[in-house]
């Protein structure tokens, strides 16, 4: 079954952990995913759909774009993440729709959106261009694609980071950088080609820079105490430091710890955090 990991793995642990702390990581994500509304401009009177919505943070912005008139459609694997969203949208009062399924399958009516759009939800297909290609079908002619991913880890310190201090303590195991996960669109000529063999064109890839806050705190030593609970929660350190011996895994956390009290400075931990915003239309 296409995707079956990431389905797995979103209704699993690692869609708890978003659950857990989804109001940190929509404060964290929430510069980089408005630069990508911005580059979508959804306009009042349209038909959206959110591509891996989550819980729902950008399904409300598009929904204030679009109006009464225009509507907004979130789509996820995630059952968590998606009940979340629900409950939001109820208490917000806003007319949006959910619907918990694969985004790659054809689950819409052909030409029923003018816009595609996504924060950080469409780099997990295992076939990217056949994804794409099916979503293109739910597009109107000349319709708007518009999504933020990450660039590479190189160029994403609050990632890298962290994961070069544990390096110290763990070896680190071997990633496809192709692989679905968040720096599957890392290299912008994979997601010409991607895009491209999907029937989309006009593709424009704007770098988009901004501090990601990894940890917070009064003085140097509360953000890094800060940052050590946040990377442990979130992320790849807490997942490969939880398959370690005890004593091994000690070590690293040591390691991180102190990684971290280098870096704070009075009002926290600011590290790079850069994406692509990314544009499309439907050829
Ligand atoms: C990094 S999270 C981003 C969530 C949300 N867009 C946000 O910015 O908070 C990625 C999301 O993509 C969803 N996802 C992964 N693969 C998917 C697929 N094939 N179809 C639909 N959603 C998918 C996950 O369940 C998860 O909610």
């Amino acid at each position: 079954m296409a995707n079956r990991q990431q389905i797995e793995d979103w209704n699993g642990a690692v869609g708890e952990r978003w659950l857990t702390y989804n109001d940190w990581l929509d404060r964290r994500t929430a510069a980089y995913g408005r630069d990508a509304l911005d580059a979508a401009a959804a306009q009042p009177g349209e038909a959206v759909l959110d591509i891996g919505c989550g819980a729902g943070a950008t399904v409300f912005e598009l929904a204030r774009a679009v109006g009464e008139g225009g509507s907004v459609t979130g789509v996820d694997v995630s059952e968590p993440l998606l009940s979340r969203a629900r409950e939001r949208a109820a208490a917000l009062a806003l007319p949006v729709e959910f619907r918990l399924a694969d985004a790659s399958r054809p689950l819409f009516a052909p030409a029923r959106f003018d816009l595609l759009f996504s924060r950080f939800g469409v780099m997990f297909f295992d076939d990217p261009v056949a994804a794409f290609a099916e979503l293109r079908k739910t597009l109107k002619p000349g319709g708007r694609l518009a999504f933020a991913c990450w660039q590479g880890p190189d160029r994403n310190d609050w990632y890298r980071w962290p994961l070069r201090a544990i390096a110290e303590a763990i070896a680190l195991p071997p990633s496809d950088p192709d692989a679905p996960g968040p720096f599957a669109f890392g290299k912008p000529e994979r997601v010409r080609q991607v895009l491209g063999e999907a029937g989309f064109d006009a593709v424009e890839l704007r770098a988009f820079e901004a501090p990601f806050y990894l940890g917070e705190g009064d003085d140097p030593d509360a953000a890094a105490a800060d940052a050590y609970d946040q990377v442990m929660r979130v992320g790849p350190v807490a997942r490969l430091l939880a398959a370690q011996e005890p004593a091994v895994r000690v070590r690293a956390e040591a390691r991180l710890r102190a990684a971290l009290r280098e870096l704070a400075r009075e009002r926290g931990i600011a590290m790079m955090g850069a994406t692509w915003t990314v544009t499309a239309r439907a050829a």
